[in-house]
């Protein structure tokens, strides 16, 4: 028999459980699962976990025009050492991703700079060309309140015949639900303040008002922030909801000041408890990071002036491994959460251990916990809002069957690929 390409052995999850066995890769897929494989390259992590890597489908990598902030390589490392194999890019950069120009160039940043896969989000504004963007995006973005970025649509009125173009296009509607009319602008000074200002209703009002307007599209609710908006988005043919590891791990109490203040905001405690059940529950489709970095000097600003969002692309799943770890939540559930479901809702041939499968996979040693450190991660941003809490960071991680990271450190100089493809 042929040896496979690359051999990657370990305790793996497979079908649903872990079973020890081999994963065969030719050409950047997982050709075949056994007990025993040879291969031309054999990697061999005994008792470490294999993953699938994980897919962030909500992250802010700035690039072009906000690269002091991060660009596509930082963002990229930062991922890839988090386990994150695979990033879809938000369309909030300078020039902003709205015309099918501005997401060409960002793709060909992106090419050049890359360590992991990655999908263009189109934003939506009204005038865009809907059909020739839906070739190329990942998906369309919605902006319904303002927050980083100059994106912000008011009224759905005014992209009604853009919404309408999306639905037959079959491309996820992913939204930013809170309701721009509502939103308070009183003073600021603590996370206490930035919630007031954006209430829970603002959040409920904006998935309603996107409901009733966008009734043909396949709705992604974006980084979920309330417990009064559950019921919202419990069970809802078309629709899909994401939440984030901050509003599930920290709320207006956490002593973080500016570093916490993020779109929609940290909530109370109860709103983050009710959201950890809801996880439990099955309620959301994925975890996201929202990785949103700003640098230090930004985020110093009084709290009024400072921007709003916070790094989190390495440490989604460390962290989220952590608490499976302490029993919070199942394996299955976060391997459904983190890699299954985003490449399902996005129509990509990844997130499982099988064969045919893109071979992107994540070894992790479920013993080694390690503390989270803003200047140990690798954002250009340089910190952290989780600073000091327990995250498992992977081992290994293999892009396509390709090592990337190893021992923590990042080997060769693999790129990433568009997952929506080019243009014939
Ligand atoms: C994000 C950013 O900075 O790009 N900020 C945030 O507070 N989450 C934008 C966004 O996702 O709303
Ligand atoms: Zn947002
Ligand atoms: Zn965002
Ligand atoms: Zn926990």
């Amino acid at each position: 028999m042929k040896n496979m390409e690359v051999v990657v052995e370990g305790n793996c999850y497979v079908s649903g459980r872990l079973e020890r066995c081999c994963v065969g890769i030719d050409n950047g897929r997982i050709s075949k699962i056994a007990k025993v494989l040879d291969g031309d390259k054999v990697y061999q992590y005994d008792g470490k976990l294999v993953l699938p890597g994980a897919i962030d489908a909500h992250v802010h990598f700035r690039d072009p025009g906000l690269t002091a902030k991060e660009d596509f390589g930082t963002g990229s490392l930062s991922a890839a050492c988090g386990g994150v194999t695979c990033v879809f890019d938000m369309p909030n950069t300078k020039p902003p991703t709205t015309t099918l120009s501005a997401l060409r160039e960002k793709r060909r940043l992106a090419e050049s700079k890359s360590l992991v896969d990655f999908g263009l989000f189109a934003g939506v504004r009204p005038g865009m060309d809907v059909p020739s963007l839906a070739k190329e995006a990942v998906g369309f973005k919605l902006y319904m309140a303002s927050t980083t970025g100059e994106l912000l649509v008011p009224s759905l009125d005014a992209v009604k015949d853009e919404l309408a173009a999306i639905g037959p296009t079959g491309k996820v509607l992913a939204v930013h639900a809170e309701n721009e009319s509502m939103r308070k602008k009183d003073a600021e000074e603590s996370l206490e303040d930035h919630m007031k200002n954006r209430s829970a209703d603002c959040e409920s009002s904006a998935i309603r008002k996107v409901r009733g307007a966008a009734k043909n599209c396949r709705l992604h609710i974006c980084h979920l922030s309330s417990k009064a908006s559950l019921p919202l988005v419990t069970n809802v043919p078309n629709m899909t909801v994401e939440v984030t590891p901050h509003h599930l791990l920290l709320d207006t109490a956490s002593k973080i000041g500016t570093l916490g203040k993020v779109n929609p905001p940290l909530r109370r405690r109860e709103d983050r408890q009710g959201l950890f059940q809801a996880v439990k529950d099955g309620v959301f489709d994925n975890i996201a990071s929202d990785h949103a970095p700003h640098t230090v000097e930004e985020k110093e600003e009084d709290f009024d002036y400072a921007p709003t969002g916070m790094p989190g692309v390495e440490t989604l799943l460390p962290l989220m491994l952590h608490h499976v770890r302490e029993r919070h939540i199942d394996l299955g559930a976060a391997v459904r959460m983190m890699c299954e479901r985003p490449a399902e809702i996005f129509g990509l041939n990844k997130g499982k251990i099988e064969p045919g499968y893109d071979a992107d996979l994540v070894v992790v040693d479920m013993q080694a916990a390690g503390v989270i450190r803003g200047s140990a991660l690798h954002s250009k941003c340089g910190w952290t809002a989780f600073e000091g809490m327990l995250g498992i960071f992977p081992k290994a991680v293999f892009l396509g069957g390709a090592s990337v990271i190893e021992s923590g450190n990042q080997t060769g100089d693999h790129r990433g690929r568009d997952v929506v493809g080019q243009p014939a």
